[in-house]
């Protein structure tokens, strides 16, 4: 037994990463830990994937069910997809390899909305949890678990699965204990009560995980680094995005409607919301909170200059630099850093109570401000919707931002009507791109469209726009948000026949 394996009732079930694999059925449903990258199981997923990739060459194969907090790694997904061992998955996913084969039809991917899967599942709605597959900084005498680098749905993998199988990762700093705070009080409607969190810095939990070691199957020690992709550097167009942004928190708060140190930032995935972050380092607001469900380099970056005071999430995303730097660094960023259930981190109700400002990338938006999060032309999943539609509903102002154009130019990422939508206009009070903001807020549609074209569409497709909505207004069926039907979906039949959206 080692330091980091302190339970003496688990001795015995101490053992390495294909007998703990063996132990998955066939056909089973897995929880696993993970969230954007950070705090998933590395060995075993990949033990299992060789297993399938046996039980193929065999001629028996078999697939399993995986359920997560979000993204993982190239050692579970990427592994699992690859070995074609995955017929079902939720409730996001980032993967290239999974993705190509939710796009095949190969793969069932249930995207949903990520604070709803931990109440999803104990409502029934999901159906039985066989196993939780559970990454973990080190096991305490009693058998709590200290948490890794992200919390996402641990609690209920471990709380609903039959049985439970760990990975204690050496990797994982040690000193992320009392990092986190694991809130037990969630009930079932009619039961449900109030989550008393006032403030982003309010802990209303305890710092492990609970878990019943008679569930407990296996034991596996590991040694891996997580994901940990770097960032892209801001380039030209992300940089205009932010300082769109900044000029507008600086109106708001000039307006009396935000105070000078903003309201607690949710900060989306991805390259722009990283350059967003990058920006606010050198902006007057301070001292800033953030209320978010990813904590990436900017907002480390943030806390360390002292301009973010504290900041709430369920999981890190870092680059490898930063990554390294808060291993290095962790007492510095323990006592301000808060890593919760994504029940919580993203929950609707304290997303309303504390007043996030809610920034997320987005595919497209059209003219109206419906926001499409997820389906390249209408049918193609990137990513999912992961907690952009719990933030952008429940936020004091959300935002949704992207370049004006993508694919080097031939698509406009402002069209007539979105192939898809994930956020209806009633929850999208920002759009901005490159070009600029539009500010939605008390607008009726036809005010939306104009302002929308003026502000944010690229001037090779500003002529395009405004001739179809005028024709639109002409001779639209009704006249509350015209729409020319046929030829505002044509917008994307064309890229798909052509490789562009230009006329
Ligand atoms: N039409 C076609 N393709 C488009 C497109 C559009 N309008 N907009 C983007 N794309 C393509 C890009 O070309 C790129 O494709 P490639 O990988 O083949 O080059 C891909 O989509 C990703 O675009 P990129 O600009 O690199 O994305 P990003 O890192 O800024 O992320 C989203 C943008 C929308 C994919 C991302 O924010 C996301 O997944 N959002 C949904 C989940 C979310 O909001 N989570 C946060 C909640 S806390």
């Amino acid at each position: 037994m080692t330091s980091r394996i302190a339970c003496t009732a688990l001795a015995d079930r101490v053992m390495d990463a294909d007998a703990a694999a063996a132990l998955i059925a066939p056909g089973s449903v897995v929880g696993m830990s993970g969230f954007t990258g950070a705090g998933y199981p590395k060995a075993v997923p990949m033990a299992l994937a060789r297993r399938i990739e046996e039980a193929h060459a065999a001629g028996d194969p078999f697939t399993i069910k995986v359920w997560t907090g979000a993204s993982t790694g190239p050692e579970l997904d990427g592994a699992l997809a690859k070995a074609k061992g995955i017929d079902f998955r939720l409730p996001y996913n980032s993967d290239p390899i999974a993705r190509e084969q939710i796009n095949s039809g190969e793969m069932n991917y249930f995207d949903m909305h990520l604070s709803q899967v931990a109440p999803m599942a104990w409502q029934g709605f999901l159906g039985p949890l066989d196993t939780a597959l559970i990454e973990v900084t080190a096991i305490l005498p009693d058998g709590s678990l200290v948490p890794s680098s992200s919390i996402g749905n641990n609690k209920t993998w471990l709380d609903r699965a039959d049985k439970v199988i760990l990975e204690v990762n050496r990797w994982q700093n040690p000193a992320l204990e009392g990092m986190h705070d694991v809130y037990y009080g969630t009930a079932l409607p009619p039961h449900r009560v109030p989550i008393p969190l006032i403030r982003p810095d309010d802990r209303i939990g305890q710092p492990t995980l609970r878990c019943d070691p008679a569930k407990v199957v296996a034991v596996v020690e590991t040694d891996s680094p997580d994901r940990n992709q770097p960032f892209k550097a801001p380039d030209s167009a992300a940089k205009a995005i932010a300082g769109h942004l900044l000029d507008f928190f600086g109106h708001e708060v000039a307006m009396g409607r935000l105070p000078r140190s903003l309201l607690p930032i949710q900060s989306g995935v991805g390259n722009i919301a990283n350059a967003v972050l990058a920006g606010l380092l050198d902006s007057p607001f301070e001292p800033m909170t953030s209320y978010t469900e990813v904590l990436q380099d900017g907002m480390l970056d943030l806390l360390a200059a002292g301009k973010l005071r504290m900041a709430s999430a369920t999981a890190f995303s870092l680059s490898p630099e930063a990554a390294h730097a808060l291993n290095a660094d962790m007492a510095r960023f323990r006592d301000r850093i808060i890593l919760r259930p994504q029940e919580i981190s993203n929950h609707p109700e304290l997303v309303r109570r504390l007043g996030c400002i809610a920034m997320n990338g987005m595919v497209e938006a059209d003219i109206y401000g419906n926001v499409n999060s997820t389906h390249v032309m209408g049918s193609r999943i990137q990513n999912g919707i992961g907690g952009s539609g719990d933030f952008a509903r429940n936020a004091y102002i959300s935002i949704f931002m992207a370049p004006s154009t993508a694919k080097g130019g031939a698509i406009s990422t402002i069209v007539p009507q979105v192939s898809h939508v994930d956020h209806i206009d009633q929850d999208v009070q920002v759009v901005v791109t490159e070009q600029g903001l539009a500010d939605l807020r008390g607008l009726a549609p036809k005010q939306r469209a104009r302002l929308v074209i003026e502000k944010c569409v690229h001037p090779d497709f500003r002529g395009m726009l405004a001739d179809y909505y005028e024709r639109a207004l002409r001779n639209s069926y009704g006249k509350h948000s015209p729409s020319l039907l046929d030829e505002a979906l044509s917008w994307h039949q064309r890229f798909v026949r052509t490789g562009s959206m230009r006329a």
